[in-house]
């Protein structure tokens, strides 16, 4: 049997660069040699690509930008007559096909999951894991992925949009229809970037200038006191019909006063618990809702799904879709706990875009 040609994509114009690196090194040391031709498009900070060829450690760490020697330029082509990368050799002028049976982007954040890249890979005629550029792109802003799912009626924190011309009538508004303590967040970062919980009037204007440095669009909404869990949705073929499963839920304790940015990367005080910490039919609930919200919204193959579960029952918060991937992030957890071990979960992502691009 042929090896299946798999390109990871790693690394990222993203603020997220380094999460990316690091998932991608813990997809690549787990991937079955036997199975996987493997090629790694690195894509630097600045947005340049090159075929990698060096050690995966320097992947792990990001330090593969500085390895020159390793790094070939290249594009992936949006050309499907290509079907694949274009190698480019600078020197002659000239460049050559490296044909490509399906993409793997282990990215985060803007411009990787975001949908400007789902675009070129959809655009490229290649299979590719994940979302296509609509379900990135509307899952990317928390402001359209709640006004969607507001018509399927999901339940969510009561919330406001605010652009940079808001006026006062809009922090009345929500002082008499949210209250404090309030979270303000922008529509499309994610890692807590930007993100405040705001206790007065004073906060919540300092919060929304913030914010609106990240986005032109921001969101303020009523603070939800509750566990936070997260589901792992999966997409597989069986009998060669699309089933979407999802994990049991698990719960993260933050040990702090919110899941901000410092929590997440810096401080290590948060704790986790598979599965979450609450009753069977609110779990099965939790699940429930995750496959809705996913298919609501046109995600394809893989997605986290974000919940609160507290006194106002079970509320939804966000979507990844392509979340951590490093053998410790959640979603890996999520599915390993499920019965879906890492090397097994890659095999079942490649073999769904596979199948879906037939
Ligand atoms: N409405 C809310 N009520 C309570 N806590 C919130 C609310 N919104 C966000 N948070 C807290 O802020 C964190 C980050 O917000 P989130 O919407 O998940 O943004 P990000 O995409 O950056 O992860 C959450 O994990 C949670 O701890
Ligand atoms: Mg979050």
């Amino acid at each position: 049997m042929n090896k299946i040609k798999l390109c990871i994509i790693f690394g990222g114009a993203s603020s997220e660069h380094e999460v990316s690196c690091m998932s991608a090194s813990s997809v690549i040391k787990n991937l079955d040699n036997e199975r996987y031709e493997l090629f790694s498009l690195g894509i630097l900070k600045d947005g340049r690509q090159f075929l990698y060829t060096g050690d995966v450690e320097k992947i792990a760490d990001a330090s593969f930008c500085h390895d020159t020697e390793h790094l070939v330029p290249a594009i992936i082509s949006p050309c499907p007559a290509h079907h694949g990368i274009m190698v480019l050799n600078k020197a002659e002028g000239t460049y050559k096909i490296q044909g490509i049976d399906c993409f793997f982007p282990v990215v985060h954040g803007e411009n990787c999951e975001d949908g400007n890249l789902q675009g070129l890979l959809k655009l490229s005629g290649v299979a590719y894991v994940g979302s296509d550029n609509r379900g990135s792109a509307v899952s990317m802003d928390k402001a359209i992925t709640k006004t969607i799912l507001q018509t399927v009626n999901v339940p969510m924190a009561n919330w406001r949009l605010f652009r940079e011309d808001y006026s006062e009538a809009d922090i009345l508004w929500c002082e008499e229809n949210l209250g404090y303590p309030m979270f303000v967040k922008p529509a499309g970062t994610g890692s807590s970037v930007g993100v405040s919980k705001a206790r007065d009037r004073e906060a919540l204007v300092e919060a929304l200038s913030k914010a609106l440095k990240y986005d032109g669009k921001v969101l303020v909404e009523e603070y939800i006191e509750g566990a936070e869990v997260e589901t792992a949705v999966l997409d597989v073929f069986e009998n060669g019909k699309r089933v979407t499963l999802a994990s049991i839920p698990g719960e993260i304790v933050p040990n702090s006063d919110f899941y901000d940015y410092e929590t997440k990367y810096v401080n290590d005080t948060t704790s986790y618990y598979l599965p979450a910490r609450l009753d069977k039919d609110t779990l099965e609930k939790i699940r429930g809702l995750a496959v809705e919200i996913f298919r609501a919204l046109d995600c394809r193959g893989l997605s986290r799904v974000d919940f609160f579960a507290g006194k106002k029952g079970v509320i939804f918060n966000e979507i990844n879709t392509l979340p951590g991937f490093t053998k410790i992030s959640m979603y890996p957890k999520l599915m390993a706990e499920y019965g879906v071990a890492y090397g097994k979960l890659i095999d079942l992502l490649v073999d769904y875009a596979m199948e879906e691009h037939k």
